[in-house]
């Protein structure tokens, strides 16, 4: 991205971002230093599982390292370094050197089968560019939140949301199919395990192409991916849930089978796959499963059905919590204290 000349000074400003759910995945990387997926995925963004992030920029006289506090926490190690990489993007973009003061909530629990790297890498791009008055299109943003989490590309817009795989930086962007109001679609997150993952999501990307069935997933998502735009548009929920569930399962299966093995799943999860397929079959409830780099569960349905699947979720020893979502907005500025 080239460096940016407009006059830009040290403020602050907050903005909310919310979370994404992929209905087609990004798993492996072509690029590892910038993010590069091996595929397009798409994803609908979440209004009920957000990251509301403060930015302060300041002088470097004034404040001589970047400070980071996420969920009333300071943040050290490798997790300040990861944002402090992000803000480095950032500043190069601008052409300063200052540093920043970084406050950044979550509205639900990190390690709740949420990525909270998702709204919070969008969030802290969103508010790091307003802080100083750097003009960036949401789609340059987008190409910066990829580099800090590629999940986040995708929550700089609201509603259905596409990343295009792309073959550079400026090219590997997402954007938007609808608004959230074309589809009152719910993900209904189902907590099995609040246990912190013991392999990073950043880490397994690079772990895809040991496994035999990558190139195969890979070139299945052409099809899955037109099948999802198809379902989409027409609102087609019995359309769009077998080829989300394929690809979840086809994702987890590069997992388990890649070197070393990843096996995010606990027996909780499969309970939870052969209930909602019972509940399809038997029950005639149009509901399908996805599920991310974790032993969590989501349930997608149409909003009529949600509360009915709450009601039977409750009768299940396994589950710890659950989070029902409706598609949500792009990244939002937040007056101070809101
Ligand atoms: O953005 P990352 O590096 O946390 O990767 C996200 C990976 C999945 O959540 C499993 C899939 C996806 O596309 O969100």
């Amino acid at each position: 991205m080239a460096l940016r000349t407009e006059t830009l000074s040290p403020g602050r400003a907050t903005v909310r971002a919310g979370s994404n759910i992929a209905f087609i995945k990004y798993w492996g990387v072509a690029d590892a230093a910038i993010n590069l997926p091996l595929n397009n995925s798409i994803s609908m963004t979440l209004a009920d599982a957000y990251t509301t992030t403060t930015v302060r920029w300041c002088e470097r006289s004034a404040l001589v390292e970047d400070a980071c506090t996420i969920d009333g926490r300071p943040v050290s190690g490798d997790a300040a370094a990861r944002t402090s990489r992000h803000l480095d993007r950032l500043r190069a973009v601008a052409g300063v050197d200052w540093r920043a003061e970084v406050t950044s909530a979550n509205n639900f629990p990190m390690a709740s089968g949420i990525a909270s790297s998702a709204s919070g890498f969008a969030a802290l791009t969103a508010a790091g560019c307003a802080a100083m008055g750097l003009a960036l299109s949401p789609t340059e943003q987008s190409a910066l939140a990829r580099r800090g989490s590629g999940s986040a590309s995708r929550s700089l817009f609201g509603g259905y949301v596409e990343w295009e795989q792309g073959h550079d930086d400026a090219s590997s962007v997402a954007h938007q199919l609808f608004p959230a109001g074309h589809w009152a679609l719910r993900d209904i997150v189902v907590v099995v395990s609040g246990a912190a993952k013991t392999v990073s999501s950043e880490h397994g990307h690079t772990l895809a192409a040991t496994s035999p069935l990558n190139a195969g997933r890979i070139a299945a998502t052409t099809h899955a991916l037109a099948e999802v735009r198809a379902a989409i548009v027409a609102r087609d929920i019995e359309r769009l849930g077998p080829v989300i569930e394929a690809d979840a399962l086809a994702m987890h299966a590069v997992m388990m089978t890649g070197n070393p093995s990843l096996l995010y799943w606990q027996p909780a999860t499969l309970e939870l796959i052969h209930a909602v397929r019972r509940w399809r079959s038997v029950d005639k409830i149009p509901v399908y499963f996805t599920i991310d780099a974790g032993p969590n569960v989501h349930l997608i349905c149409e909003a009529p059905a949600a509360a009915d699947l709450e009601d039977r979720l409750h009768d299940f020893a396994c589950v710890q919590k659950i989070i029902v979502s409706r598609p949500g907005s792009g990244p939002v500025a937040v007056e101070e204290g809101g």
